[in-house]
């Protein structure tokens, strides 16, 4: 009876960590499922992108993202390469090193508004709110294919 009643305690125990340990892995799941088609950008904040992509971007990467000069940022090409890849990425890119004739020019809050036009173009659904320009917040989001 005794060790019965502790086989049962001990079972219980194992199925309370188990409960607990799937809990916690399903929260932390929660928080990274966030993907680029979850409506992460506005689409007035990809219509501000769209002009700085024709003033700044088209010339190397063509009109309509199909690429030229310079890879294409739409399509199976480009959606290969960035898949699984945080949108922090995207930006950090954009803004470090595009456009390649004047690195550096553009201001996180562009970056964002190009980035946006990307996703639009790449038929990523817009929503609500606008892409965030804050490295962390765009580091939860994944371009997914
Ligand atoms: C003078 C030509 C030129 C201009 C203008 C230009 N790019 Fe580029 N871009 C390139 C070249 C060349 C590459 C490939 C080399 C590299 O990744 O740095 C590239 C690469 C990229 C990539 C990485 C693509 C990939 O999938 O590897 C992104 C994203 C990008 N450019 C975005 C932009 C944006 C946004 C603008 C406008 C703000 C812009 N570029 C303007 C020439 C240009």
């Amino acid at each position: 009876m005794r060790s019965y009643a502790k086989h049962v305690a001990f079972t219980g125990a194992v199925a309370a960590l188990a409960v607990a340990f799937m809990v916690s892995t399903a929260a932390v799941r929660a928080e990274q499922a966030k993907t680029a088609k979850d409506g992460v950008y506005s689409d007035a904040q990809a219509k501000k992108g769209e002009s700085l992509y024709g003033e700044q971007c088209a010339a190397c990467h063509g009109g309509d993202l199909s690429g030229g000069g310079a890879p294409a940022l739409a399509g199976g090409d480009f959606l290969g390469f960035w898949d699984k890849t945080p949108v922090s990425d995207l930006v950090e890119k954009i803004q470090s090193s595009m456009p390649a004739s004047a690195p550096g020019s553009l201001t996180r809050a562009q970056a964002a508004e190009i980035s946006s036009f990307i996703l639009k173009a790449n038929k990523f659904p817009a929503g609500a709110a606008d892409l965030s320009s804050d490295a962390a917040a765009l580091k939860a989001i994944n371009i997914v294919k």
